[in-house]
This record gives structure tokens, sequence and C-alpha cells, in this order.
């Protein structure tokens, strides 16, 4: 089941797994700035629940040039390789859909597990970002993409 982020406690419990988590301990993510964009309102922040738990978390930015951009995926560890991720991700993708043609990330160029599960899932790396959180790792930006901005027509 998905639903939007309850309160400070459940954005205190998914700040403490995603810090606790790669690729953010290299990134060097702090459960302040976790929290930070766990409770930002110009983001939708949704929680994936397994009867009432939560099991993963999904920060969407749904404006500017990169419309559509998945800031932040994370399953808890406990849960992980058991297809959330990808439901995770069908989730994401239909609410994006919806405004835009393109769906964004970024992966880390150390995370290879990750690079393995978004091409599988249809994303195409597009660009690189050298040094770009931290110095000697890359950043990819990822899309997968319905066609051009022009041919697209959001749904009312
Ligand atoms: C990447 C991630 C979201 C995938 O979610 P998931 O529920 O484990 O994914 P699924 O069960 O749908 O697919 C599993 C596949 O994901 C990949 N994967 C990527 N990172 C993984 C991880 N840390 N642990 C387990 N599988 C991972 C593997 O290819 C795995 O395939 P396998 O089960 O055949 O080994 C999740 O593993 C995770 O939160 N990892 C740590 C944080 C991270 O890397 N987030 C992405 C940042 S861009």
């Amino acid at each position: 089941m998905f639903r939007r982020l309850g309160g400070d406690a459940e954005a205190r419990f998914c700040a403490g797994f995603i810090v606790a988590s790669e690729p953010w301990i290299t990134l060097g993510l702090t459960f302040e700035a976790a929290l930070a964009r766990l409770t930002d309102p110009s983001r939708e922040v949704h929680v994936a629940t397994v009867s009432g738990q939560i099991v993963g978390v999904l920060i969407l930015f749904l404006d500017g040039t990169f419309k559509g951009y998945i800031q932040l995926l994370a399953v808890h560890p406990d849960w992980r390789s058991r297809g959330i991720g990808t439901r995770i991700i069908q989730f994401a993708e239909e609410r994006i859909f919806r405004i835009s043609p393109n769906v964004f990330l970024c992966v880390s160029s150390f995370n290879l597990e990750a690079q393995k599960f978004y091409e599988r899932l249809g994303y195409r790396r597009v660009g690189e970002l050298p040094d770009f959180v931290v110095n000697g790792f890359s950043e990819f930006l990822m899309r997968k993409t319905r066609g051009p901005l022009r041919e697209f027509t959001p749904e009312k």
C-alpha cells in the first residue's frame, strides 16, 4: 500500500534507515539533512507499507526543468530484494507520467546494484555529474521517457 508520509515520528524512522544505508553513508548524508528532505513541503513524500509498517520511502520533486524527479528511493534493509523497490518505481511512474513524459533520477557511480536495478526497469544513463556530491564519485542522471515534451499532453 502507498500513502503520504505521516508526522515527525515517521520522518525520523525513515531518516534513520536512510542514513544507515549505502549510498548515503558514502555520500555523507546526515540525519538532519535526511529529515529536512523528508519534511520539505515542496516535495511529495510517499511511503510503501506492509501490514501498516513502513517498508520503503519515495521523495518526488514534480517541478523544474527535470520535472518528474525521483529525489530519493529507499527500501528498509529488512525488506530488500522482495520486489518492493520495483513496486515503488511503478507507483512513481504512474504518478509522474500523468504530468510529464520523463522520469529522472540520479544514481551514484559506486552503486552498481542500484544501476542494474534501474536499467532493468528501463532507465537509461543520460548524463554524468563528476565529483557532484563527494570527490571521486559521479552521479549518473538516468531517464525513462515516453517521448518529447512537445508531443506530451498532461492529464487534467
Ligand atoms: C535499490 C532498492 C531501492 C531496490 O529495492 P528492492 O526492494 O531491494 O528491489 P527489488 O526487490 O524490486 O529488486 C531487487 C534488485 O534490486 C537490486 N538492488 C540494488 N540495491 C540493492 C540492495 N542494497 N539490496 C538488495 N538489492 C538491491 C538488485 O539487483 C536486486 O536484485 P536481486 O534481488 O536479484 O539481487 C533497495 O535495494 C534499496 O533501498 N537499496 C539501498 C538504497 C539505494 O541504493 N537506493 C537507490 C539510490 S539511487
